[in-house]
């Protein structure tokens, strides 16, 4: 058969949350905010975050040997190893490598993906476009973050906020939370992983259509100021007390663009693909606030059965969003063997777009 008439499916789905909920009363001990606030604007109940000293690869590992175990296979059993994240255990090298030293692989290739948000999504498509080829038979995408390492706050504080240590919180670092306080709500840490791998029965599963787009000129709109080589030194003590190393966030415009893009990415795929919105089964959507993703199923009309969200208990997780929702939708029988699944998000860059699969 030839390379053109493979497709790719997803073989199968891993995911991992590290154990230490943190609910938005135990975010309210060290930053002025309070559940009353968060919930209604974004949909956000509590999150996951990881001990000190653990970083991106380890728990990709984990929801990387998830979706293995998943699909009965081991790491021998993989062509190339794919890294989406924004928060890299390392400046470099990419945590790629890191993960595939992990799981024992010494020669497997991995490739670093730096597209934040739609990280994952820009995977699934490198992974799609890799497999057709005939490159690759399979490949193990995974998105990780550790936003946690971007929270500046000292471990005293932690034990504060884990009610680990006696309150109340130091003055200092309640004000200085409390100015990162729209950003710091959102974010959550986790990890998932997909193992991809060629199709060439003709049964018509696997990834029909991608449509991914960059507009650079609205890089501004979210980013991190501090650190990077545009910058001689590329990290001083300075950007770390003006809070340089915080992302930037214009929340409103981003809001709006995710909510304008998004369901405008979806109509193009299925058209891309000659499929009716009335077809798919579910969609899938990158969870940066349940706000968003409401107005994206509103303005598309669809109904609650074919959306599912989980912000509400990991919050913003950037690259391991898709494979989560993925992952737990599966689990819940939202989606299985023969579905039509749409994945849709919007990021920093701005990158975006969507993409389509019969399951
Ligand atoms: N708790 C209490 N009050 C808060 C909090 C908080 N956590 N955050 C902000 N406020 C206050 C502000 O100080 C402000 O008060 P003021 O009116 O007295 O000045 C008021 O609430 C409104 O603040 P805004 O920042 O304008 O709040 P907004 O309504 O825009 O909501 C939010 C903020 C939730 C971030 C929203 O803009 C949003 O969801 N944006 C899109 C999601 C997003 O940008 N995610 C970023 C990451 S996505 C990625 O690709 C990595």
């Amino acid at each position: 058969m030839s390379a053109t008439q493979r497709t790719t499916v997803i073989r199968s789905s891993g995911s991992y949350l590290p154990p230490q909920v943190v609910t938005n009363e135990m975010l309210s001990r060290i930053m002025d905010t309070t559940d009353e606030w968060i919930v209604p604007r974004t949909g956000i109940r509590e999150r996951r975050f990881v001990m000190p000293g653990v970083g991106p690869a380890e728990i990709a590992e984990h929801a990387a040997r998830a979706a293995l175990d998943a699909a009965g296979l081991t790491p021998a059993d993989i062509g190339l190893v794919v890294f989406a994240t924004m928060t890299p255990d390392h400046y470099f090298p990419g945590s790629g490598g890191l993960l595939a030293a992990r799981l024992g692989m010494s020669t497997t290739p991995a490739l670093d993906i730096r597209m934040q948000c739609a990280g994952f999504l820009s995977g699934l498509q490198t992974a799609d476009a890799f497999i057709r080829s005939g490159a690759f038979d399979r490949v193990l995408l995974v998105g990780a973050e550790v936003h946690s390492g971007l929270m500046p706050w000292p471990e005293s504080v932690w034990d504060v906020m884990l009610g680990r240590g006696d309150g109340p919180c130091d003055p200092y670092w309640y004000e200085r939370a409390s100015g990162m306080r729209d950003r710091a709500v959102l974010f959550g840490d986790g990890a998932g992983a997909m193992v991809l791998e060629a199709n060439e029965s003709g049964d018509g599963r696997g990834f029909l259509g991608f449509v991914m787009k960059t507009d650079g000129a609205h890089w501004d709109k979210l980013y991190v100021p501090g650190g990077g080589c545009k910058s001689r030194p590329y990290f001083t003590p300075a950007m770390f007390e003006s809070l340089g190393t915080i992302p930037i966030v214009e929340g409103r415009q981003v809001f709006r663009l995710a909510s304008q893009l998004m369901p405008e990415a979806v109509r193009d795929v299925l058209a891309k693909t000659g499929h009716r919105l009335e077809e798919l089964d579910l969609l899938l959507m990158h969870q940066a606030n349940l706000r968003i993703n409401e107005s994206v199923q509103k303005i598309l009309g669809l109904p609650d059965s074919k959306v599912f969200n989980n912000i509400q208990k990991y919050g913003n997780t950037t690259a391991a969003t898709l494979p989560l929702v993925y992952d737990e939708a599966v689990e819940l029988g939202l989606a299985g063997p023969g579905s039509l699944v749409g994945f849709t998000a919007l990021g920093a860059g701005l990158h975006w777009g969507a993409a389509i699969a019969r399951l």
